[in-house]
């Protein structure tokens, strides 16, 4: 998918409502790291760190879209939010010199190609007893993707394949659980698919 494209249309009834699902999904996660600093990986148009900036000290969102940066920036104006910052970045080629307590996705990382390289990156950016926390697809076929004729990231993510990559990352305490069953597309069309939530601590 092209997200430069989609940017201005990225905020539909649904997946509005379904942010406010993983944000609250995400906030019973956080516990003790309340005030913290963090940063959203793969943030779209922020619609799930703009139900989290209560929970934060700040939050950084970080995309390499352009254009759902753009849209992020016009938010923060708009509700006059003072604890989002926001950077077109890609860090799949680059690394940041930045740390935080918490990192959180959604949805992003079965863009990714390379999972491995991705978490090392964020194990390294997070400060000592900081927690990610990633919430994707559970495995599929392709159903999801399907009509995407240029998608070559994940169909979803196996827990117990996640979980094992996080812990060869250094990453402990980990836990996971299926939260959400939702229908992409219309009526007879519509897919079935789940999310899940994963939580890993680096001591
Ligand atoms: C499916 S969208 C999810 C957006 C948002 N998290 C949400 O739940 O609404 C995936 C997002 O990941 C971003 N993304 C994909 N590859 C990326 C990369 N290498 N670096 C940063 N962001 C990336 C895309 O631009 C897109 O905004």
């Amino acid at each position: 998918m092209n997200f430069d494209k989609v940017a201005r249309v990225w905020d539909d009834e649904l997946r509005i409502e379904r942010s406010k699902i993983i944000a609250k999904e995400i906030k019973l996660n956080l516990l003790g790291k309340e005030n913290s600093v963090a940063m959203e990986f793969g943030a779209g148009t922020g619609l799930i760190s703009f139900n989290l900036c209560n929970e934060f000290g700040n939050i950084t969102l970080i995309d390499n879209s352009e254009e759902m940066i753009k849209v992020v920036r016009e938010k923060v104006k708009d509700i006059d939010v003072n604890n989002i910052k926001s950077c077109c970045y890609d860090l799949t080629e680059n690394s940041l010199d930045e740390h935080y307590d918490v990192i959180y996705s959604s949805m992003a990382l079965h863009h990714i190609v390379d999972i491995n390289k991705i978490t090392s990156k964020f194990y390294n950016m997070l400060n000592s007893q900081g927690r990610l926390c990633i919430v994707d697809l559970n495995e599929e076929y392709g159903s999801f993707h399907k009509n995407e004729v240029e998608f070559d990231g994940h169909n979803g993510f196996s827990q117990k394949w996640m979980k094992e990559m996080l812990e060869a990352n250094g990453f402990t305490k980990i836990k996971s659980y299926t939260f959400y069953n939702g229908k992409k597309g219309i009526e007879d069309n519509a897919i079935e698919y789940s999310l899940f939530i994963m939580i890993a601590d680096k001591e």
